[in-house]
């Protein structure tokens, strides 16, 4: 909406509460949060068009090119905002890595503490880096994710802390913001958009975020469409597809790690009125699509977020897809947050040599 911020060009860029104020609705003189969050690309990926074997229209928006390398931020500076705005002291999250890594970072920035509650041995380790360097106080359950919420539920509720996890209404108000910023790039919602699903926070705010702004350009005489919905979770830790809590989920990808989804409802009412669907792919196809996102379009996202990237190629041969489709595809979270499954993944065979030059053109296999 804002066209002298555009979204792909940075420049006068000033975070999401600045670009979409009017939308977000915080209240009037509310302190803003904000480490310029948002404004991220939408990048064609002509070789996952290939893949998929199809003629289709596909982009990327890259969320891992937050400021802490995930999407949260786009909620994190709304709900840390409105924390301060109301004089809290302390807040809390339970998290599968990206939420801590996002709230630590926004916590830091408002000069208020923060204290993180992760599954113990469960958190990628680019992710507990951010929340060591950030200053949180972690706490590391014996236990998984949705036991880590139940907690913090429990102990926000008692006044102690504000909860900043995506039960937060001001969370989705925040994350919204990356459905304007693909309508304002693409001049109307794509055919489908395609993204993972953990907590379900996320498919709940793109949805309300799309609505919004069809509603918004409807009452001034434009249709900018709606998308149609395509949410994936992981094989191990699919409760939504199997239409029941999941007690020890099990992935990969460890940030969407999670057997009882918050946002359950509104999730499957947001696959339901967009016509579209919430699917599972297996650890197998999320990490060949890992590597393959790598090696042909250069982009490097973490697997958690390569879930969408599986999950467009399963609708291709599926034949959810139709040639000439616009599908947006949703890598919420940066590679680099988890280099340990990037090297156990890889095929990459390192070559020792000695620092002579024959020798390194030897190794090169010149
Ligand atoms: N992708 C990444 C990289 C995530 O970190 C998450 C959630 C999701 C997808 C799923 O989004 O929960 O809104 O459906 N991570 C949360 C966390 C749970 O604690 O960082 P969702």
């Amino acid at each position: 909406m804002r066209r002298d911020v555009c979204c792909s060009g940075k420049t006068g860029w000033r975070g999401v509460v600045h670009a979409y104020a009017d939308l977000i609705g915080l209240p009037d003189g509310c302190p803003v949060v904000t480490l310029f969050e948002g404004g991220t690309p939408l990048v064609p990926a002509p070789g996952l068009a290939r893949a998929a074997g199809m003629d289709l229209d596909v982009r990327l928006k890259l969320e891992g090119l937050n400021p802490t390398g995930s999407f949260k931020d786009r909620g994190m500076t709304v709900a840390v905002s409105a924390a301060l705005g109301e004089g809290a002291r302390l807040v809390v999250c339970a998290s599968t890595g990206n939420t801590a890594a996002s709230a630590a970072a926004f916590a830091a920035r408002a000069g208020v503490a923060c204290a993180v509650v992760v599954p113990e041995g469960k958190i990628a380790l680019g992710k507990m880096a951010q929340a060591c360097a950030y200053g949180a106080r972690i706490v590391a359950i014996r236990g998984n994710f949705d036991q880590a919420l139940t907690a913090v539920r429990a102990i926000a509720a008692t006044g102690a802390a504000a909860l900043v996890n995506s039960v937060n209404p001001w969370r989705i108000q925040g994350q919204m913001t990356a459905a304007f910023e693909i309508v304002d790039e693409l001049g109307s919602a794509p055919d489908w958009l395609v993204l993972p699903v953990g907590n379900a926070g996320n498919i709940t705010a793109y949805w309300k975020g799309f609505r919004e702004y069809w509603a918004k350009y409807k009452a001034l005489g434009r249709n900018v469409g709606l998308p149609r919905l395509g949410g994936f979770q992981a094989s191990g830790a699919a409760p939504i597809v199997r239409g029941r809590p999941i007690p020890d989920p099990e992935t990969v990808a460890t940030a969407i790690r999670i057997g009882n989804p918050a946002s359950w409802r509104t999730a499957v009412a947001a696959a339901q009125e967009s016509q579209g669907f919430i699917d599972e792919v297996t650890d197998e196809e999320i990490l060949r699509a890992y590597s393959l996102l790598a090696s042909t379009e250069g982009v490097f996202a973490e697997p958690a977020s390569c879930a969408a990237v599986a999950g467009m190629l399963k609708m291709a041969r599926t034949g959810r897809l139709r040639a000439g489709d616009r599908v947006v595809l949703v890598l919420t979270g940066n590679g680099l947050k988890d280099p340990d499954t990037a090297v156990a993944a890889s095929r990459a065979e390192i070559a020792e040599c000695d620092a002579d030059v024959d020798s390194v053109a030897r190794a090169m296999g010149l």
